[in-house]
């Protein structure tokens, strides 16, 4: 198998600043780089998108929503990091998910590394079940496992920004490791099939 470049775009589904899904993404990011993808990150709360609304997009998609659509169209992974409110995901990225995928789907045949930090005991697990049946919707795969909840995120994370739980750290670099060897066999599909 040629190994080709994996482009991957990184996005924390929770705009606060001080955010635990924001630290976590931070550590995937590191682990994605370190195995050779070549990661950029797309801030939610710089981009403000505006809150979704067909009328708006009748006088043609806001700017902001047109970056967001090129940067996912760009990406081969995506690697999200994911709060839960109320059980499921909550507003401001499933907000950006549908400008994202309205009137074309840019997510169509892309990989995603989907994981989260929660407060709660679940870790993300219902909003993380309710993302994956989202961006499968979209024609995104996810592997099946392994799955990472970051339960008790308030007591999760060191003063440097690392996991507590070693587990868990390994359990995160083996969803990516395995995330980005299913991005690069579905890039060798496509050059194989235009190759024919
Ligand atoms: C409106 C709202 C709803 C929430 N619902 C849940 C929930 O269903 N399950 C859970 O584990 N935590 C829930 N939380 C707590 C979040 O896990 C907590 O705020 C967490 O820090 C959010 O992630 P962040 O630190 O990345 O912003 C909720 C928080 C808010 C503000």
């Amino acid at each position: 198998m040629t190994i080709q470049q994996l482009n991957i775009l990184a996005v924390s589904g929770s705009l606060r600043t001080e955010s635990f899904n924001r630290k976590a993404l931070q550590i995937a990011k590191k682990i994605a780089s370190e195995l050779g993808a070549d990661v950029r990150e797309i801030d939610l709360k710089t981009l403000a998108l505006p809150v979704f609304d067909e009328d708006l997009r009748a006088h043609g998609f806001p700017e902001s929503v047109v970056t967001l659509k090129q940067a996912i169209e760009s990406a081969d992974i995506l690697l999200i990091a994911t709060p839960e409110h109320n059980h499921s995901i909550p507003g401001p990225l499933k907000n950006a998910i549908d400008w994202a995928s309205d009137k074309t789907n840019p997510f169509s045949g892309k990989a995603a590394a989907i994981f989260g930090a929660s407060t709660g005991l679940f870790g993300t697990l219902r909003s993380q079940l309710h993302l994956r049946q989202v961006l499968t919707a979209l024609n995104v795969e996810l592997v099946p496992q392994p799955q990472v909840f970051i339960r008790s995120a308030h007591e999760a994370f060191l003063p440097d920004g690392s996991l507590v739980d070693s587990k868990l750290m390994k359990q995160l670099h083996l969803l990516i490791q395995e995330t980005l060897k299913l991005a690069q066999c579905k890039k060798e599909n496509k050059v194989n099939v235009l190759n024919k």
